[in-house]
C-alpha cells in the first residue's frame, strides 16, 4: 500500500525501545545505570551470560541496586541490595525472603517464598551488538515505581 513502513535498513531496532549501548562494552562494565526515555532510572547487569534490566531503585525503601551483590538463592539469580539485603530475583523482580516453618521447633527451619514481584523488570533485546531497552509499561502498580519520581531522583543526587 502507499502507507508501508520505511525501509527496515532505517528502523533496525525493536519497536519501543531504546538504544543503550553496545553488549561488549555493557558485558565489560558488568552493570550499568541510565535514564531510560528521560523518564526511568533502569539498571542493567550482565551475569553469566545474560543481560537484565529492572528499576535502579530498591522497591523497599529506595536502596541504590547498582551496588548489590548478585547471588542465587533457592535457585533463582538475586540483586541483593545493599541497604538493608532484600534479595530481589534477576529474571521477575520477585521479592524472596525466608519463612520459618514452624516458630515453636527448634532447631528453627526455614523455607523460601516469594512476596510476588515488586521490582518493575524491563526487556532486553539485542541486534548485532546493540542492546535495547523497552520499558515495561504494563499499568499494573509495581511496588519499585514510587522511587521513579523526578523528586526522589533530586533527593538521592542530594543524599
Ligand atoms: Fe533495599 Fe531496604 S532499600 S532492602
Amino acid at each position: 500500500s502507499s502507507s508501508s513502513p520505511p525501509p527496515a535498513s532505517s528502523c533496525s531496532h525493536p519497536p519501543d525501545s531504546h538504544f543503550i549501548g553496545k553488549k561488549e562494552d555493557i558485558v565489560k562494565a558488568g552493570r550499568m545505570t541510565m535514564l531510560v526515555n528521560r523518564c526511568r532510572d533502569v539498571l542493567v547487569v550482565h551475569h553469566q551470560g545474560q543481560l537484565h534490566a529492572m528499576d535502579t531503585r530498591c522497591y523497599h525503601s529506595g536502596g541504590p541496586l547498582q551496588y548489590g551483590d548478585i547471588e542465587e538463592f533457592n535457585g533463582h539469580m538475586c540483586i541483593v541490595c545493599p541497604w538493608h539485603k532484600y534479595k530481589i530475583t534477576l529474571g521477575e523482580g520477585e521479592g524472596l525472603y525466608q519463612a520459618v516453618d514452624n516458630p515453636t521447633a527448634k532447631p528453627l527451619r526455614t523455607h523460601w517464598c516469594s512476596k510476588g514481584v515488586k521490582q518493575r523488570i524491563h526487556k532486553i533485546t539485542e541486534v548485532n551488538g546493540d542492546v535495547y531497552v523497552t520499558l515495561n509499561n504494563s499499568s499494573e502498580a509495581i511496588e519499585s515505581d514510587v522511587y521513579q519520581t523526578e523528586k526522589y531522583r533530586t533527593f538521592l543526587l542530594k543524599a
